[in-house]
């Protein structure tokens, strides 16, 4: 059966689009990487790194995903087989398969986080306590000790699941025109309270202004740290949603003639305007101004902005008496909720999309198939931070990276950058600066391959740290999951040819 979807509207789309990208990531890892990397010494290579890999990632993937959705193809292993030619891109194209299912694996259980976090909020569990009790709660809820994260953790994966049944124009696309509008209102609600804060109001020591000036004061010293460069490419990364294949996907349900360089602009904007204007405007005020920046610093340590967005800021909330309390609680998780799960559906896609063109099968069963896949790959991540961090860093930061530079190699060189061009000025509603053409073809792969190289010494250190069952679970089970959705494109490709054939 022929895979039919398409987007209901632009809108939708775009919304879909800046959805998959606002995420945990704009809120949380963010604000983290800015402090741990100085402040302003981090904004202008994460800037560089938005307009030299970010942007040009972004019109390869929108490009390779149209392409691919005119020959019927919704997931990479045979958008790259269409565009590359050669047998091998097929095999590289599993990346854009297994990067969703690893990370989806942990980012819905940080995704279920955000619901307890809301309710406990609602209720008005976090007042009165101090800040180690609220630090106490999450450690045992990490830990653990209680049935409620198991709970959580299901409901929030037979949501996303029940959402990927209903498709996309009546799931995902009505999704994100429902949690988008709603993330953006609250967003700016709390940053204009962070901002506003002013010292000496609800306890706050020093002005929400204090932590602004921290982030946006540029120190250009950070120009040499080769550290900072490698966690603001990171940072793009992840927080664009690049080299995970769920873009093609998104994009493969465009119609052939459709614009796709306004709209990779439009939803790659967004997404930069929720992270650094609001993203940035609401963790750092408020935690500065009742901390200070050397606390926020260590409180932000490892960068993933865990430790502060859910240890520390329910505490500050409850300074604010029980009404604002619980107002401001429930605004900030429902907020990551609507981030996380906007993201989320886009990682389920791209599986579901693969199932469908290629084995026929209903939306219902692919979507029901995805959930049971990452209630499985989440278990040991549920049951250990160890196992958590192996799918973070050799998913969802290595993968992506090596994903990104096969698909710009093959879309720029193998393809050929004349073809690709074509492909993303068709239908174009503005005038892509021709510019680009040279730093796709050139300027982004030497720059993704210094980023690689930069991070051998980690792969190396990752590749030779001690080895304990849950590292050693999580590293099978990844290996299990690329070995089996290549043998899956493996019978598929067979299939293919037995078809064509008779
Ligand atoms: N792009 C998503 C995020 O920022 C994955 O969290």
């Amino acid at each position: 059966m022929a895979n039919k979807e398409c987007w209901g509207t632009r809108v939708g789309l775009i919304l879909a689009m800046a959805g998959n990208a606002v995420g945990l990531g704009n809120f949380l890892r963010f604000p983290a990487q800015a402090v741990q990397n100085g402040g302003g010494a981090f904004i202008i290579p994460y800037l560089t790194c938005f307009l030299l890999m970010g942007l040009p990632l972004l019109f390869v993937e929108w490009g390779i995903g149209r392409h691919g959705g005119k020959f019927g193809h919704h997931s990479t292993p045979f958008m790259f087989d269409a565009m590359g030619k050669k047998t091998f891109w097929k095999y590289i194209g599993v990346l854009g398969i297994f990067t969703n299912l690893g990370i989806a694996a942990y980012y819905c259980y940080l995704e279920s986080w955000t619901l307890s976090w809301a309710w406990h909020s609602v209720v008005g569990d976090f007042m009165g306590k101090s800040q180690a009790d609220v630090s106490a709660f999450f450690n045992s809820y990490i830990g653990l000790e209680m049935s409620e994260p198991v709970i959580f953790w299901l409901i929030c994966l037979v949501l996303n699941t029940w959402i990927l049944s209903r498709g996309l124009k009546g799931g995902v696309e009505l999704a994100a025109k429902i949690g988008m509008p709603l993330l953006l209102i609250f967003g700016v609600v709390l940053a204009v309270r962070g901002i506003t804060l002013g010292a000496g109001s609800n306890g706050a020591v020093y002005d929400g202004l204090l932590g602004l000036n921290f982030l946006w004061e540029p120190k250009f010293d950070s120009i040499l740290d080769p550290v900072v460069w490698r966690n603001a490419a990171g940072q793009i990364f992840f927080t664009l949603s690049l080299g995970m294949g769920s873009i093609h996907c998104y994009a493969s349900y465009l119609k052939a003639k459709d614009d796709i360089a306004l709209n990779a602009m439009s939803a790659g904007w967004m997404n930069e305007f929720v992270e650094v204007v609001l993203g940035s405007a609401v963790i750092i005020p408020i935690a500065i101004g009742y901390l200070g920046i050397d606390k926020v610093v260590e409180l932000t340590k490892g960068g993933s902005g865990f430790g502060i967005g859910f240890m520390t800021l329910p505490y500050l909330f409850a300074q604010w008496g029980p009404f604002f309390s619980a107002a401001s609680g429930f605004m900030w998780f429902t907020l990551l909720f609507f981030a996380g799960i906007t993201s989320s559906l886009a990682m389920g896609t791209p599986c579901m999309g693969f199932m469908e063109d290629n084995f026929g099968w209903g939306r219902r069963k692919a979507a029901w198939t995805f959930g049971l896949a990452i209630l499985l790959l989440g278990i040991p991540i549920v049951l250990s931070q160890e196992a958590f961090n192996e799918f973070d860093y050799w998913v969802g930061t290595l993968a992506l990276v090596v994903f990104a530079i096969a698909e710009i190699i093959m879309f720029a060189w193998a393809f050929g950058m004349e073809k690709g061009w074509a492909e993303i000025t068709e239908g174009a509603d503005i005038k892509v600066p021709a510019v680009f053409k040279y730093v796709i073809k050139y300027v982004t792969p030497v720059f993704l391959l210094v980023v690689f190289i930069g991070s051998i010494p980690e792969i190396w250190s990752n590749l030779t740290k001690p080895i304990t069952s849950y590292v050693l679970i999580a590293r099978l089970m990844l290996l299990a999951v690329f070995a089996g959705v290549a043998l899956l494109v493996y019978f598929a490709k067979a299939k293919e040819k037995r078809e064509e054939k008779i």
